[in-house]
């Protein structure tokens, strides 16, 4: 696989889901940068992105039972990807983070939201075709300098800043530090209501994640999750000096990565 930028990996501990946003619209730059990288990464081909110029407020409107609504974004992305195929949503998670991570370097502000906005209002924005599904949406703007009570109130009922210990979400010894660095990056991964719903297992040479089991639950799959952590374990790895590759598995594993020979 092509290399990640290194930048992602300071990212990942300065990202966190923002819900608020500031009227003042990021420059033009950035924007244009993020453009290119929806059109050039697709790691997997299966998954991709588009930035849609147009603020996100229709997308979020009306909903009942969200537990963040996100107002005041200048721009949002859509994370799309065929309906029913397999892999597709680990792909959409992979891909997407990639997303979120450029994005954080370039101090923009973004939140996934996979289950409660409106496809249809992406949909009035976008000519998608028949057959693909927006599987998730992120703001993408200057966030507001604080977390507003609204935000905090949010942060608080998904317990936000929480993450499960190593030893919860780690199986086998972690005998190589580039696993230890890996595992310690996905932690960290953002997942719908924070519910960290990966497993790794490290072997010599390998992380295989998997999801803890059980049901998705609406338009929260496991796998897009798993797809996210995913990109933290590649991007640790990477910094630790072990690139690898990733062979997608079926369920209830997801994906086994190997470091290079
Ligand atoms: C796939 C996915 C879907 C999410 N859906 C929503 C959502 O519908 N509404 C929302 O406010 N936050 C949503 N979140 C944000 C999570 O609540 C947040 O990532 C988690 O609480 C961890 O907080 P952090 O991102 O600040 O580290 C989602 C996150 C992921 C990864």
């Amino acid at each position: 696989m092509e290399p990640l930028p290194s930048s992602w990996y300071q990212a990942i501990f300065i990202r966190k889901s923002r819900r608020s946003f500031h009227p003042r619209r990021p420059e033009e730059d950035k924007i244009v940068r993020l453009e290119k990288l929806c059109r050039e990464f697709r790691p997997f081909p299966v998954a991709r992105a588009e930035l849609v110029r147009k603020s996100p407020d229709e997308v979020f409107r009306g909903i009942v039972g969200g537990y963040g609504r996100i107002t005041g974004a200048s721009y949002y992305i859509a994370f799309l990807g065929p309906e029913g195929v397999p892999h597709v949503e680990e792909a959409v998670g992979y891909t997407g983070e990639g997303l979120i991570l450029e994005a954080t370097v370039l101090g923009l502000g973004t939140c996934w939201v996979s289950g409660f906005f409106r496809p249809a209002a992406v949909r009035a924005h976008l000519d998608l075709p028949e057959g693909e599904r927006v599987f998730a949406v992120t703001p993408v703007g200057y966030a507001e300098r604080e977390y507003t009570i609204k935000d905090r109130i949010y942060r608080g009922i998904a317990a936000s800043g929480k993450r499960k210990r190593l030893d919860e979400i780690v199986s086998g010894d972690l005998a190589e530090p580039w696993q230890r660095t890996a595992v310690e990056a996905a932690r960290l991964a953002p997942s719908a209501s924070n519910r960290q719903p990966w497993r790794f297992a490290a072997a010599p040479g390998s992380l295989t994640v998997r999801t803890d089991g059980g049901k998705d639950v609406g338009r929260f799959p496991k796998r897009l999750d798993c797809g996210i952590a995913m990109m933290h374990v590649a991007v640790g790895a990477q910094e630790a000096g072990a690139p690898g590759r990733w062979t997608l598995l079926d369920a209830p594993d997801v994906a086994r990565f190997d470091i290079s020979a």
